[in-house]
């Protein structure tokens, strides 16, 4: 598979999620904080935003330098707009819409995430 095909993430919306990937257990990801799983070929960071009760994924893939990196970054809030910092270089994206908050990257992609039984699963449109 080219390498190009390994770093394209596409947002998921929630209305075309085909399948919920069943990722881990609640307990597996930090309070306030991001882990990083695993779908396909994929690499998902999913945000246990504790403080403000809501989970978020993402490509784990930061456009800077196409390091993957997103799962360990900060997460906060920029005008109520939840967001990840970077931890290499502090680009920031929001947790909603992938934009580059600080910048003019391109945006990531975002993907829903539901909680059902203390399980975490990731919506993906394939
Ligand atoms: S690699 Fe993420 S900000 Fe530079």
């Amino acid at each position: 598979m080219p390498i190009a095909d390994l770093l394209t993430y596409e947002t998921t919306t929630i209305q075309h999620v085909k399948v919920w990937f069943k990722a881990a257990p609640v307990t597996r990801f930090p309070k306030n904080g991001g882990a990083c799983i695993k779908y396909k070929d994929k690499q998902i960071a999913v945000f246990n935003f504790t403080r403000l009760g809501t989970w978020y994924a993402c490509q784990n893939l930061c456009p800077h330098k196409m390091e993957m990196v997103l799962s360990r970054g900060m997460i906060g809030e920029e005008f109520s707009e939840p967001k990840v910092a970077c931890p290499l270089h502090k680009n920031t994206f929001s947790l909603k819409t992938g934009e580059n908050l600080n910048g003019s990257l391109s945006a990531i992609a975002t993907y829903p995430v539901k909680v059902e039984d203390g399980m975490v699963y990731i919506g993906f449109s394939e």
